[in-house]
Parts: structure tokens; C-alpha cells; sequence
């Protein structure tokens, strides 16, 4: 939605009491609110930040600009949980309060250091003609919940970089902490920046250098670079803003994608033999996603069910966006895969068989079989007319269509209302499915493929349809 800079800039001191609540009012009346997939208290909810493990939980931060459904003077919230299926606000927020971070407290990432969590962000920071300042910056929070905030600036803007500087990520390598940093260079190209924290010191980063990770520069800006190690591979999850479709096949305003890489070389800097640039989820929106080594040994991720720069018919109650559910990322026969967490089994609160099913309360999970050599086609949200959100999974051609040009409220659709991606041909397939009222979470060949997507569905629609083809499997009911 788009509010004049002075309303998206209002200190947040100076919004009323009154204000807030009719806001919360507005929030509370819409009729598309999810029931399992964490979404903003009120306003935009965007990156995730901050996922990591401390005090025993899981820690959660998302972007946010509380005041309604645009990109404002943005906090983190805080958010924790025990099984990366509920999470819980705390109360705890990471606001936009000094000199360092005054027009924004943007994405980052959180690392246990002592009994401490650091937060590494970016500070946002305009001067009076609007020129930006981005300075990484760092806070502290103890087991209460209490932010203290450094007041020296951990990375001053490079020289080489424009405005565009952002989004640190901290991992451990062997027992060193490093941060990339997502940059745009001079000649207006993205680029990654690597840093160490000399004597593992989180108060004195020092340049590495451009990290080498056989990016073109094609893109003009690399926001919310991420590094985590899968199964022995560094695997770059990154979103490149403007990357030439020659480069990569993609519909959404900007893509979220990745490469898989065989070494981390933390000399030169480079991501080793790195795989051409892969889209991450095939969806209408998935972006910003973060991942990060859990002490447990798995690799954890989640992405922002949204896309920047695009209007959802919620903004008109004040908020916009969710959380994809938490994905645990492995890769097999070369190929990175992408599944929700065991623990979101603990949602089932009743199984039918699929042929039976054709009502439902959009609060369900799909588990499907599709034979080789099938067209099956389903229609979801469906309602009497036979409109609805088509899903065709072909294992004849080779394809997973999705289509939402009939089903729900529409928006978005200069970038198209159809989107697909290749399947191995010749072999049967299996759709996980994930319905919560206004999202969609598609998992194709547990986790192989995803879709992840926003549907606005209209009254009445909450069919289920096998319009052709076949398919067999469960229904769940899942619990809010
Ligand atoms: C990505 C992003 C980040 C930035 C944040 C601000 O969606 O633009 O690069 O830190 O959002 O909210």
C-alpha cells in the first residue's frame, strides 16, 4: 500500500492509543487470517531475522512495520518456540530508537555468543535530504528478553558499495564467526561482502573481501545473503533483485534462489565449483528466505510468504504477509530439498481418505500419490461453479502447473497468474499439500519442488476437486 513517507516514518511514539487499536480493529476483521502460519500482530510483516537456537528455544524475529500494510520505519519482533511449529510473540521488539539504526532497524541474523544472543542488522539511517547511511550494527539479548544495543558501529559502508549495503548474516566456520554482507556495487551491480570477527570478537569485523560465488552481477542488488553448510556443501540462499532472465527463468517481482557449492574457501574468498543459480520455490511468493545450522544438526529455514513492492488484498485490514513453515533443508542426488520439520505432523488432527473429501475447512494438509504417466489436475478453493486454484501434476510431461487465475481475490497478476516447474518425467510423484486459509505450501516429491503462494479466497470457496487424472492419499485436518 502506498502512505505518504511522513505516515511510514511517524516516530512510533506518536501514534496514539486510539490509533493502535483501530488498526487492531481493522487487523481483526479480515477474513483471511491463517491459522498455523505465523502472521504480523498487526501491519507488514516481512524477512525473517534472527532465526537461530538460545535458552533452550527456538528464536524467531520478523520484520515489521506495525502501522499498517506498507514498508515503513521497520522493528524486529520477537518470536520463540520449542517445536519451529508454534511460535510465540514475546513482547520483545528490536525497535528503531538511536541515532544508528533512526529510519529502520532491517534484516539480520542472530548467533549465540556466551550466555548472550547477538543480533547483527542493518541500521537504516537517512540524513535530513534522505541520503542513507546503511551501518551494521549490533545488540545484545539475555534470557529476560532485554535488548542492549552497541553503541559503536560494527561495519561502516565500503567505498565501493552504494547505499545498497545490508542484511548481515554471522555463521560459524570451524570455530571462526564470519558475516556476509549483501551489497550493490559502484557500477550498480549485487554483490556479497565477507567479513570475520577478528579473535572471533563480534565487536571488530574485518573485510575478507568480495566473495567469489560465480555471480554475474546481473542482478542489481543481493538482498538477505545466506550461508548455511548442507550435508557437507555451502549452499548460497540468496535474493538477486533484477537478475537478467537469461540468467534464470522466474515471474515474481524478484526471485529467491540458490546454489549449491563444494567448499567454502575462506582465503580467497570463495564459494567452491558453485552450481548455476536455481530458483528456490516455484510459487507466487517466497522471499528473503533464512536458514541456519541448528545446534541439533539439522539445516532450518523459513522464508516471507510475500514479495516486496506488491499490494495483497489484506492491506486494506492493515497487514500483509506471513511465515512459510519452518523447512529443513537436505540434499539429495545433487539436488537441494525442502521440507517441512517433522513436528508439523503434530498439526494432524484427523485423517480421511482424499476421494472422500470434497468440503473443507481450508485448514488442511494433502498427502498424495500420483502415478507415472498421469495428467492429474485438482482444483483447490474450489467452490459450486468449479472455479478454483488448479493444481496439475503431470508425471507424462513432466510438469507441475499452478494456476490461481480462478480462485480468490485477485492481485498481482501483471506478473502472471500461472506458475510451473519441470519434473523428471517417466515417475510417480508425491504432493505434500499445506492449506491455511490464505496460504498454500506445495511440496512436491517431499520437498524436491516447492510452491509457496497466497491465495484470497472468496466466499464459498473451500472445495476440494480430482477433476482428472488420479491421485490417492490422506486428507488431514490440521489443528490451528
Ligand atoms: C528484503 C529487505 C532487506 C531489508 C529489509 C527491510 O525484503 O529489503 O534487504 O533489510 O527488507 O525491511
Amino acid at each position: 500500500m502506498n502512505l505518504p513517507t511522513e505516515v511510514r516514518y511517524r516516530p512510533y511514539k506518536d501514534w496514539t492509543k486510539e490509533e493502535r487499536e483501530t488498526i487492531s480493529n481493522h487487523v481483526a476483521s479480515s477474513p483471511w487470517h491463517t491459522s498455523y502460519h505465523l502472521e504480523p500482530n498487526t501491519g507488514l510483516l516481512n524477512d525473517p531475522n534472527g532465526f537461530s537456537y538460545f535458552n533452550g528455544k527456538f528464536q524467531l524475529f520478523y520484520q515489521n512495520w506495525p502501522f499498517g500494510a506498507a514498508h515503513g520505519l521497520k522493528q524486529w519482533v520477537h518470536t520463540e518456540s520449542d517445536d519451529l511449529v508454534h511460535f510465540t510473540e514475546t513482547g520483545v521488539t528490536l525497535e528503531p530508537d538511536n541515532a544508528n539504526d533512526s529510519h529502520g532497524a532491517y534484516s539480520g541474523s542472530a548467533y549465540q555468543v556466551g550466555d548472550k544472543l547477538f543480533l547483527f542488522y542493518t541500521g537504516n539511517v537517512r540524513d535530513e535530504n534522505w541520503v542513507r547511511d546503511p551501518l551494521q550494527v549490533g545488540a545484545w539479548m539475555d534470557k529476560d528478553g532485554n535488548i542492549e544495543k552497541f553503541k559503536e558501529v560494527l561495519i561502516q559502508q565500503p567505498s565501493d558499495v552504494t547505499e545498497h549495503f545490508r542484511d548481515p548474516q554471522i555463521f560459524d566456520y570451524k570455530g571462526q564467526f564470519y558475516a556476509i554482507v549483501g551489497a550493490q556495487n559502484l557500477d550498480k551491480q549485487g554483490f556479497i561482502k565477507l567479513y570475520k570477527a577478528v579473535d572471533n570478537d563480534v565487536y571488530n569485523w574485518e573485510l575478507v573481501g568480495d566473495l567469489d560465488f560465480g555471480g554475474t552481477g546481473s542482478e542489481y542488488m543481493i538482498e538477505c545473503p545466506n550461508l548455511v553448510f548442507v550435508d557437507g556443501h555451502p549452499v548460497l540462499l540468496y535474493s538477486p533483485q533484477g537478475l537478467d532472465k537469461s540468467e534464470l527463468n522466474y515471474d515474481n517481482i524478484y526471485p529467491n534462489t540458490y546454489k549449491i557449492c563444494q567448499a567454502f574457501d575462506t582465503e580467497k574468498p570463495a564459494l567452491v565449483e558453485p552450481s548455476e543459480i536455481i530458483n528456490l520455490d516455484y510459487g507466487f511468493e517466497a522471499y528473503a528466505t533464512q536458514g541456519f545450522n541448528a545446534p541439533d544438526g539439522r539445516v532450518l529455514s523459513i522464508s516471507w510468504i510475500g514479495l516486496p513492492d506488491v499490494d495483497y488484498p489484506t492491506d486494506r485490514f492493515d497487514y500483509q504477509g506471513a511465515m512459510s513453515l519452518v523447512k529443513e533443508l537436505s540434499i539429495k542426488n545433487g539436488k537441494l530439498y525442502q521440507y517441512p520439520v517433522a513436528a508439523v505432523a503434530d498439526l494432524r488432527a484427523s485423517q480421511e481418505t482424499f476421494a472422500d473429501k470434497t468440503e473443507t475447512n481450508n485448514c488442511y494438509e494433502l498427502e498424495l500419490e500420483i502415478p507415472a504417466n498421469t495428467k492429474t489436475e485438482l482444483r483447490l478453493f474450489a467452490d459450486q461453479d468449479g472455479k478454483g486454484l488448479q493444481l496439475i501434476i503431470d508425471t507424462e510431461s513432466g510438469k507441475v502447473i499452478l494456476d490461481r487465475s480462478q480462485a480468490g481475490e485477485q492481485y498481482a497478476t501483471e506478473f502472471g497468474t500461472r506458475r510451473e516447474c519441470h519434473l523428471e518425467s517417466g515417475e510417480s510423484a508425491t504432493a505434500n499439500i499445506f492449506v491455511d486459509n490464505s496460504v498454500i505450501e506445495i511440496f512436491i516429491n517431499k520437498g524436491e519442488k516447492v510452491f509457496t503462494s497466497r491465495v484470497f479466497p472468496l466466499e464459498g470457496q473451500n472445495g476440494i476437486q480430482l477433476i482428472s487424472g488420479q491421485a490417492s492419499g490422506s486428507y488431514f485436518e490440521l489443528k490451528a
